[in-house]
């Protein structure tokens, strides 16, 4: 007679936001790890890639309506919110998304039975004293995620995330290869300490699994710090080009904000420029309890956005990155 073992099955979790740059290396942590991941996406055509992770289930339904987000949360142990914006676009969007979004979530996990939650904030979130109505509404999020005793919350503050398929470096670098001999940068003394996306996965992935983390907000930086100039001179070296990164003054880096603002895509806009007066580092390292050292721009970005062929980029990315996945 033959002993069949029955494969865990791990429990099912409802990822918000996992259609974005986060969410995207978060649902391949989750599957690869045997969670069933729902992930809801307002146009799921445009991510059917997602579909091929192993227990992974896209849903086209809008989070921000309460009926479809009841729907989801059904038989789910766990809920992550990733979504957010970063530039509003039009009136309250902010508020919708940052600040209503978790406060229905909690409700409707509670209502549901979803027991566990991981919230997505970002360092220098404050409902009181953030510079920007971004940092602001963040901060308000992130309070009221916390505010619902019988759910086990646990909130992450990354500085800038860096990965394949990031906004920071993919954008500089797009900038980068448009822009003439010079590039005008807005800020240019505003400080990071990048983290890396799978380290942010990582993170919370340990943190669903282990209850030492509840209740606990996490600031979440990779081993150094930069300027932002140090790091667009980073990325022009990288790519091989050479350009000369004039730094703007503050007045200029507001007219940049105001003129850029208001140009089709607001690459940059009056509510960034106010969330870089203030530095995205943390205080102390990464958090012990995670078990993770935390990996260097250095090392991954030159792999991504390097110029080799892009099967060779993405295996040495891959190799390098393995530990994660
Ligand atoms: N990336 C960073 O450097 C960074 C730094 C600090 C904190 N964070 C935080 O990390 C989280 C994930 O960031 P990310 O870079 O992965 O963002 P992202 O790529 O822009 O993804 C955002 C996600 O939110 C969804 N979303 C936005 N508005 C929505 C709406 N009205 N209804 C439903 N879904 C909506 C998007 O869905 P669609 O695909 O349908 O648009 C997408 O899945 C966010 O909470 C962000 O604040 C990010």
């Amino acid at each position: 007679m033959s002993l069949r073992i029955e494969p865990a099955v791990k429990p099912l979790v409802c990822l918000l936001g996992g259609t974005g740059f986060v969410g995207g290396h978060l649902a391949a942590v989750l599957s690869a790890q045997g969670y069933r991941v729902r992930i809801p996406a307002r146009r799921a055509v445009r991510h059917r890639a997602l579909r091929v992770l192993p227990g992974v289930e896209l849903v086209e339904a809008d989070v921000l309506d309460t009926v479809a987000l009841r729907a989801l949360l059904q038989g789910c142990a766990a809920a992550i919110n990733l979504v957010a914006l970063l530039n509003e676009g039009g009136a309250d969007r902010f508020q919708d998304v940052h600040v209503k979004l978790p406060r229905n979530l909690v409700k409707l996990c509670r209502e549901a039975g979803v027991g566990r939650l991981l919230h997505m904030s970002a360092l220098n979130a404050d409902a009181a004293r953030g510079p920007s109505r971004y940092l602001r509404s963040k901060g308000e999020g992130e309070d009221l995620a916390h505010q619902a005793e019988d759910l086990q919350v646990t909130s992450f503050r990354p500085s800038v995330i860096f990965g394949p398929d990031d906004h920071f470096f993919n954008r500089f670098a797009c900038l980068l290869r448009v822009s003439p001999g010079f590039f005008p940068l807005a800020c240019p003394q505003a400080r990071f300490a990048p983290v890396f996306v799978g380290d942010v996965a990582r993170a919370m992935l340990v943190a669903l699994e282990d209850p030492r983390t509840i209740g606990r907000h996490y600031d979440l930086c990779g081993p150094h710090a930069y300027t932002l100039k140090e790091l667009v001179e980073f990325t022009a070296r990288t790519l091989g080009l050479r350009r000369c990164v004039i730094g703007l003054g503050r007045g200029l880096s507001r007219l940049q904000a105001a003129v850029m603002g208001h140009l089709p895509g607001r690459a940059f806009t009056q509510d960034n420029f106010l969330s870089l007066q203030v530095d995205a580092v943390c205080g102390g390292g990464f958090p012990a309890v995670f078990g993770i050292t935390p990996s260097a721009v250095e090392t991954l970005v030159p792999v991504y956005l390097g110029h080799r062929d892009q099967r060779g980029r993405l295996d040495e990315y891959r190799q390098r990155a393995r530990h994660h996945y």
